[in-house]
């Protein structure tokens, strides 16, 4: 097992998240991090809090859309100061595992980029920029992938769409207004997210300290959680179906298997952005190593968040 500290997950307040976060908590005490939970501020914050607590761990709830990258800001500075006043012990881990498919890629997040591409990676990377200094080796950050990258079968099936590659200004910019929303687009809008964080993940590995390990997981398709909440109900009611099949994953299953990739001393290995579905360490396909494109990635994160800054 790596050294006991600090895990700092997003997006804790229900599936997978929860899950996770959870499965962290229920750990025996010498196992048990501290645990900082970043995510929308309400009663599903407070309760995942207070159950994690319940479990025994210790637990900051701190409250944070992730779509504004002031409030992303401004958790960081709160996670840096608990780090710095000895109210945690040392940051061993970050699991970026917050995710939405926007039903609507023409609508942007406070700062102006497309809410999908917003929070599932460009809040991510901010958190993960400003807290880059804080991690003690030997950290892990963990990011949360797709395999709706690339062409495949079973999420066609909820009309999840592979990527389609632009360049990340691109990516950023929400959809034109007279464009119809459509599934279509809300899928290939989330695959594109996905694959920036693969091809991010493959460069933040060339940026942070030795003792840093970057990884992402893929949990396997769990139909029926709100990342799909805003699908038409009968989509919703066959990917809710889909989950009681055998054999297909669920936040309850997934989740503690997430926990292991940040925790446990079997996957200590894992680093530039290995791929890992459930609990099979995969190669990615070639599309998704790609140094230009990674550098293009990086370069073009650092410009959008910077111009974000501009405005607040
Ligand atoms: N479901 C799948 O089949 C599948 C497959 C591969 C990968 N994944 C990835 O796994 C991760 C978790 O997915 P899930 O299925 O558990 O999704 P989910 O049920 O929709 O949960 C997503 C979590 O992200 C949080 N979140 C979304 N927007 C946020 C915002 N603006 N600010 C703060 N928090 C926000 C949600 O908070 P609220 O409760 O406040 O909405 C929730 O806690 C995602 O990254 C997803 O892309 C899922």
């Amino acid at each position: 097992m790596t050294e006991t500290g600090t895990v700092l997950i997003t997006g804790p307040t229900r599936n997978l998240g929860r899950h996770t976060a959870l499965a962290m908590a229920a750990r025996p005490q010498d196992r048990r991090p501290d645990l900082l939970l970043v995510g929308r501020s309400g009663p599903e914050l407070t309760a995942v809090a207070d159950e994690a607590r319940a479990r025994g761990a210790r637990v900051h709830e701190i409250g944070c859309d992730l779509s504004r990258l002031a409030d992303v800001r401004a958790a960081a500075a709160t996670v840096r100061n608990l780090l710095a006043t000895g109210a945690v012990r040392p940051l061993r881990a970050l699991i970026a595992n917050a995710g939405i498919m926007s039903n609507d890629t023409r609508q942007a997040s406070p700062d102006g980029y497309e809410t999908t591409f917003a929070v599932n990676h460009l809040a991510h990377a901010q958190l993960i920029g400003d807290l880059l200094d804080t991690f003690t080796a030997p950290a892990r950050i963990v990011l949360l992938g797709s395999n709706t990258y690339h062409a495949n079968v079973w999420r066609k099936l909820l009309n999840v769409a592979e990527a389609e590659w632009a360049d990340p200004v691109e990516l950023a910019r929400p959809a034109p207004a007279e464009r119809t929303p459509d599934m279509t687009t809300s899928g290939v809008a989330y695959s594109n997210a996905k694959l920036a964080i693969l091809y991010y993940a493959h460069e933040l590995q060339r940026h942070v300290d030795a003792g840093i390990h970057v990884s992402v997981f893929e949990p396997g398709w769990m139909p029926g959680t709100a990342l799909g909440r805003g699908a038409p109900a009968a989509v919703q009611a066959v990917g809710r179906a889909l989950g009681r099949l055998p054999g297909v994953s669920t936040p309850q299953r997934s989740g503690p298997l997430l926990a292991a990739i940040a925790l446990d001393d079997t996957w200590a290995h894992l680093r530039d952005g290995a791929f890992v579905v459930k609990t099979r360490q995969t190669e990615v396909r070639p599309i998704a190593h790609d140094r230009d494109r990674e550098r293009r990635v990086w370069a073009a994160t650092a410009e959008l968040l910077e111009h974000a800054g501009a405005h607040r």
